[in-house]
């Protein structure tokens, strides 16, 4: 039950929608004043009314209609300095709270408010024969976590990983193949040996500037469709995604499409024309751009002056694929935040052009992600590969829990969803626009705001429901201001998981999760479960630890985290 909802359709304020008052209606810091508030003195001016007496005046109203004490739903309404406050009936808001969690089980947070929209995400975009670092960490957990939200709610989520595999990058790598490369090696080694051609190729250019000639060669032959060529550029392409393949799949991350950069090659001369014919197009320096001055940003480059296209040329073909092939409501792009002027720029010109849909991009910036000094696996300077972070993280999971636990069966398996689940969490906890500093040990902390405290609170949870059994029917006893935080708590998922879908702010579903485990934390140590005084108090709470585990278990679910039985 949605008791903001309730409260606002017994309340009429002249002047104000039902949404407006929705937006007013506050939680109180002291839940002895009531559960719910409504601060008068915003309503003040509009009313031209003290707060004191607004308060007053609102509640006679809403107390002479009668179906307030028919519904049973609050309990008390009171008008105190000002404010409006409102005392639900806990009884029957512990009642709703849970049987909605046990009834819909896996269900329970989602909807179908985004019944017949569809939402392109455009996440983890990796570059082809590069490395797969920890700078992607963000954009590949933040863009997962999103996809599943949003078909949580509905939505039809279209996960797009726009590969950047296009450029004179892939001639470079054609000449050192043929140059030092050979099949075993680069079989053998994947990004990690295709990267060191690459650093290869750089570094004998320097002293072979025709090197780069070649290369450039090998490019224009790809572009012309040269079987070798072509044929090479495409192993190099099966050889990055089969290695990244096995990070997805760690870290359950899908994608509907992997149409890159070069799949818009022949898609980006309409653009072109169409630029040129409403007059948008200039010549700068022999290159043709948009100029952006009046809207304060520097020309969006089209055309470079040999005419081959560039990365935001690239961007407006896609843009426009992706509206006419899945007609989107949205269209993200989970890219950082250094990327901020590309985004707006070429939004711009779409938008010049005269594309009403360019108002439904939205770039969705995040923060850097940096290890901890010292905790740096490779040598400085060098780039650090995601996939040793998460083995790392594995390992010290493993070690952690072999000392705490010795005789843990699964041990491996365990280790492997806290382990992962440390590296995702440690992404997704945190406001997504802050810049991170990756730590082992902050992320696997057993007492800190991390994903490990919360699988460990899980697999206390289900101990006690081994123990005690799984309940569902259940009678409200008197109850104690622990479960009664608790349900509260729980009972924020569905507009948690809704905000984190607006706001595109995953976090706000794991700030959720932790939120949860320290009230059952609360919980577990000030009232006994399996010892309680009397049989209906420990039906009652192995009902909501029941409950408990279903929240905690959908809240990580959607952010990509497994959670083990036991720990
Ligand atoms: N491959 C790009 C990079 O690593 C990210 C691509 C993001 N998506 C896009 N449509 N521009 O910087």
């Amino acid at each position: 039950m949605d008791y903001k909802k309730y409260i606002v359709e017994k309340l009429n304020v002249e002047g104000m929608s039902k949404e407006e008052l929705y937006d007013l209606i506050a939680l109180p810091p002291n839940t002895e004043m009531g559960d719910y508030a409504l601060p008068c003195f915003k309503l003040a001016k509009l009313l031209r009314k003290s707060p004191v007496m607004i308060a007053e005046d609102l509640k006679n109203s809403i107390m002479s209609d009668t179906t307030i004490t028919s519904d049973k739903v609050l309990a008390e309404v009171s008008a105190v300095n000002g404010y409006l406050n409102f005392k639900i009936n806990k009884d029957g808001f512990v009642r709703a709270t849970l049987d909605k969690i046990l009834n819909e089980k896996e269900k329970f947070g989602a909807s179908n408010a985004g019944e017949g929209k569809t939402i392109c995400i455009d996440y983890s975009s990796i570059n082809i024969a590069k490395p797969f670092h920890i700078g992607h960490l963000s954009t590949t957990v933040l863009g997962g976590a999103l996809y599943r939200i949003f078909n949580y709610l509905g939505y039809k989520a279209v996960g797009i990983n726009h590969l950047g595999d296009y450029g004179t990058q892939f001639g470079k790598l054609i000449s050192a193949y043929k140059r030092w490369g050979d099949k075993e090696t680069i079989e053998k080694g994947g990004i990690r040996a295709l990267n060191e051609l690459y650093v290869k190729f750089h570094q004998e250019a320097e002293v072979h500037p025709e090197y780069d000639d070649e290369a450039r060669a090998y490019f224009k032959k790809i572009e012309q469709g040269d079987e070798e060529c072509l044929a090479l550029f495409h192993w190099f392409k099966e050889l990055t995604l089969k290695d990244v393949q096995k990070i997805y799949d760690m870290l359950d991350i899908r994608f509907d499409s992997y149409a890159g950069e070069s799949f818009y090659s022949d898609k980006m001369q309409p653009i072109v024309d169409e630029l040129k014919e409403k007059g948008l197009l200039i010549e700068s320096r022999g290159a043709q751009v948009v100029d952006l001055e009046e809207y304060g940003m520097s020309p969006c480059i089209i055309l470079k002056s040999d005419g081959s296209s560039l990365y935001a040329t690239r961007d407006m073909a896609a843009a426009t694929y992706r509206k006419n092939t899945y007609d989107f409501d949205k269209c993200l792009y989970v890219v950082a935040y250094q990327q901020n002027l590309h985004f707006k720029q070429f939004f711009k010109v779409l938008e010049l052009m005269g594309k009403d849909w360019a108002k439904d991009l939205v770039h969705v910036a995040y923060g850097m992600v940096s290890l901890e000094e010292g905790t740096m696996s490779t040598r400085k300077g060098n780039v650090v590969f995601l996939e040793d972070v998460i083995n790392k993280c594995i390992e010290k999971a493993y070690k952690i829990i072999d000392e705490k636990n010795p005789d843990l069966e699964n041990k491996r398996d365990v280790a492997q969803k806290v382990g992962v689940g440390a590296v995702i969490f440690g992404a997704l906890y945190n406001n997504k626009i802050k810049d991170i500093v990756f730590s082992y040990d902050k992320v696997l902390n057993f007492d800190g705001e991390t994903s490990v405290y919360v699988q460990y609170t899980c697999a206390r949870a289900n101990s006690v429901l081994q123990k005690g059994g799984v309940v569902t029917a259940y009678e409200i006893p008197e109850l104690t201001a622990e479960e009664i935080e608790l349900v509260k708590a729980l009972a924020t998922f569905p507009e948690t998981v809704s905000a984190a879908a607006e706001k595109y702010e995953p976090s706000y579903v794991a700030r959720f999760a932790v939120d949860v485990a320290q009230k059952f934390n609360k919980f577990y140590f000030n009232c006994k479960i399996l010892a309680a005084e009397d049989e209906k108090t420990k039906n009652f709470r192995l009902a909501l630890t029941n409950a408990t585990l279903q929240a905690l278990k959908n809240a990580f679910a959607l952010l990509g985290i497994g959670v083990p039985d036991k720990m």
